[in-house]
Order: structure tokens, then C-alpha cells, then sequence
């Protein structure tokens, strides 16, 4: 970061959650600002304290804020405004701070499908999505959105059976998607991610030369199911392409400026996978 240009007009970000401190958020934000020549920085805040975080927000004039866990679904009801998606998907991970008028938006999904759509079109493909957490719902969302056909697959019948019927999907369990035949596999659960990096959430016997697999791990890079993927011929999409795509369009609505993408993964990845 130019730490030179920080002076009266510097404008704050920043992400807000519990825990944080495994944020890459500042590290990909301060970035893109550093690079489009934007007076402002980007910080990481822990606290559990979400209504002081909104007013601090407001009175100290913050700008934008990332909201990670556990304050997704928390922070609406303390906003002036929601955008339809992030109210439809029922979580909101960016705030804009317009004059004081405070806006929740969900990039998640929008950066997921960004992710998705660099490989492959989405609508009229069958896809299952493994999990049934917020991430799956978001998701799950604007797959249905973009006429995918959607199947939710989870270990926790109930659960699984519960998000189905929000999305309009048809549930199956983990055992079943060996029985399908696959367009688009996502997975959603923490199956895989480090330092359990060994596991993959289905066998390798359920993936199939040309379909294509994202997983939404990004720590490691390459998680075992992508590893398997590529192995078997499938196209892959990584966790660390939906990041650095939420985050472009959070840096869009913040700045109104479209973001320098190609820098952002740069640092993130040297960030991750070359320390
Ligand atoms: P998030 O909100 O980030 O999506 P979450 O709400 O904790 O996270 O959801 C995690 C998902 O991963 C759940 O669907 C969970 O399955 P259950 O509903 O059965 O708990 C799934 N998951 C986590 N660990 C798993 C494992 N070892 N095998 C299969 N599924 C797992």
C-alpha cells in the first residue's frame, strides 16, 4: 500500500466480523485502491458488537464495509435500504455509505456466478450444489435466478430438505449424486479445506470428463475434489476466482470505478500460495 498519499481526505473501509484476522479482504481492497490512485484504506474490525459497528459506521462516516460471520443476516434490520437480491437471499456482505444513507448488498452470489460463467452458461444445466449452509443458499439463489436446474445434496437430510424447498429444488443425498448426471457440481461444505486438505465431500467416481466442478475453498488453491476434477477431465472453477469476484463488485459499488481484477488475484495469490 502507498502509505505516502494517507492524509486529511483518506476515506475508510473495512470488514467486519468475528473471527476476521484471517481477512484477505484488506489485502485484496488496499490493493485495488493503491492501483486506481483512490485516497482511501481498507481495515480489518473483530466485533461482536453489531449495532455500535452500524452507528460507528454512521457517525464516524465509514464508507463501505465488508460483513463476514457471524453478522450477515444480523446487520439488515440496522440498514436504510436492501437491495432486492440480498433481501431475497436473505444476507447481506457489503454495506455502502452514501451521505449517511447506509445500503446492504450480497455480492457472494453475483461473484460466484461471475466465477461460474467464465467456463460455462448456467441456465438449463443441472446443478447440484453439495452443502446447505448460507453459502449454498446464496448460490442456490441465483443459479434459480439464471434457470439452472438445481439439486441440493447435504449430509443432514433436514437441513438439505429445509433449502430445497426455499430454492424450489429437489433434494438428494450425498450418497444419491453418483446417480446423476451432472452439468455443474459446487461444493459448499468445508470438506477439504486446510489443514483437512486429504478429503474430498464425494467420490471419484462422480466426476465425469467435461462436467464442470467448483469448490468454494480457496485455502488450498487446488482443493482435493479440483485435483480429482482435473484429473478426470473437468473443467474447474477455484474458490479464490468467486473471492476475487465478490470483491470486484463490492469495489464497483463502493467506488462506482470497475475494478483492477488482475491485480487483486495477484496479491491474494501470492498472499495464499507463495509465502
Ligand atoms: P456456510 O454458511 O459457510 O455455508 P455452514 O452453515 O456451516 O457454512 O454449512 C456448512 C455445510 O457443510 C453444511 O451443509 C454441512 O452439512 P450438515 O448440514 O449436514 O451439517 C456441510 N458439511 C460440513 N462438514 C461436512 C462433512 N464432513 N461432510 C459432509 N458435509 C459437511
Amino acid at each position: 500500500m502507498n502509505f505516502k498519499k494517507l492524509d486529511q481526505y483518506t476515506e475508510l473501509y473495512g470488514v467486519l466480523g468475528n473471527p476476521v484476522r484471517h481477512s484477505l479482504g484488506p489485502i485484496m481492497h488496499n490493493a485495488a485502491f493503491s492501483h486506481k490512485g483512490i485516497n482511501a484504506v481498507y481495515l480489518a474490525f473483530e466485533s461482536n458488537d453489531i449495532e455500535g459497528a452500524v452507528k460507528g459506521m454512521r457517525s464516524l462516516g465509514i464508507k463501505g464495509m465488508s460483513v463476514t460471520i457471524p453478522h450477515k443476516e444480523s446487520v439488515m434490520p440496522l440498514l436504510d435500504e436492501i437491495d432486492p437480491l440480498a433481501r431475497e437471499i436473505g444476507a447481506v456482505n457489503t454495506i455502502v455509505n452514501e451521505n449517511n444513507k447506509l445500503t446492504g448488498y450480497n455480492t457472494d452470489a453475483t461473484g460466484a456466478l461471475r466465477a461460474l460463467s467464465d467456463v460455462i452458461q448456467v441456465n438449463g444445466k443441472l446443478c447440484v450444489i453439495l452443502g446447505a449452509g448460507g453459502a449454498a443458499r446464496a448460490i442456490g439463489y441465483i443459479l434459480n435466478k439464471n434457470s439452472a436446474d438445481l439439486m441440493i445434496a447435504n449430509r443432514s437430510a433436514e437441513r438439505g430438505k429445509a433449502l430445497s424447498s426455499a430454492l424450489n429444488a429437489t433434494f438428494i443425498r450425498l450418497e444419491e449424486v453418483l446417480d446423476v448426471e451432472i452439468d455443474i457440481l459446487i461444493n459448499t461444505t468445508s470438506v477439504g479445506m486446510s489443514p483437512n486438505t486429504e478429503f474430498s465431500p464425494v467420490s471419484e467416481d462422480v466426476l465425469k470428463p467435461g462436467m464442470t466442478v467448483m469448490d468454494i475453498i480457496y485455502n488450498p488453491g487446488t482443493t482435493k475434489l479440483l485435483h480429482l476434477a482435473s484429473q478426470k477431465g473437468c473443467n474447474i472453477v477455484n474458490g479464490l476466482s468467486m473471492f476475487i469476484n465478490q470483491g470486484a463488485e463490492q469495489f464497483r459499488l463502493w467506488t462506482g470505478k470497475d475494478a483492477p481484477v488482475d491485480v487483486m488475484k495477484k496479491v491474494v495469490e501470492e498472499y495464499l500460495y507463495k509465502r
